[in-house]
């Protein structure tokens, strides 16, 4: 029987560089995430096109240009506190409402983006923060 990824269900490469593009316009806009990239978003913009492409069934893009993701590790030179995790995931949940993906779908990718999110926090938050 075929089965259809996630990555085609969802439209494949123009949905996925739409959603990236969406993402990073509100990461830009954002006062406390916006602080730890770079001043152009570019090469950012391309790692996690391949990323989000690889990680729901698309081209193992990623892989094949940057090796290993060991997402925890690129992440370290960041301080990144569950705040931080929660204003990506917000940011990231507005982007696929902008590009339109149905919303089963939408809670799919979310779940598994919640775990990566909460995965990359290696800073404790300020005193009385969720
Ligand atoms: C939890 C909050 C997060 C923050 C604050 C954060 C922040 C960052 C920053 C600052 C960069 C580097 C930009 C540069 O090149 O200078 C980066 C890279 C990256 N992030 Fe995140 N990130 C977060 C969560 C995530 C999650 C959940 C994913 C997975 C979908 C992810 C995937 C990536 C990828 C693929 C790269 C490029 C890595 C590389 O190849 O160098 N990030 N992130």
């Amino acid at each position: 029987m075929a089965t259809t990824t996630l990555y085609e269900a969802i439209g494949g490469a123009s949905t996925f560089r739409k959603l990236v593009d969406a993402f990073y316009d509100r990461v830009a806009q954002d006062e406390l995430l916006r602080p730890l990239f770079p001043p152009t978003f570019d090469e950012v913009k391309a790692r996690q096109y391949w990323f989000l492409t690889q990680l729901f069934g698309g081209p193992r893009l990623y892989t094949e240009r940057r090796g290993h993701p060991m997402l925890r590790a690129r992440h370290l030179r960041f301080p990144i506190t569950v705040r931080h995790a929660k204003h990506w995931l917000r940011c990231m949940a507005e982007a696929m409402e902008e590009t339109g993906i149905p919303p089963a779908a939408r809670d799919a990718m979310l779940e598994r983006l919640g775990a990566i999110a909460l995965h990359m926090v290696n800073t404790p938050g300020e005193e009385g923060e969720a």
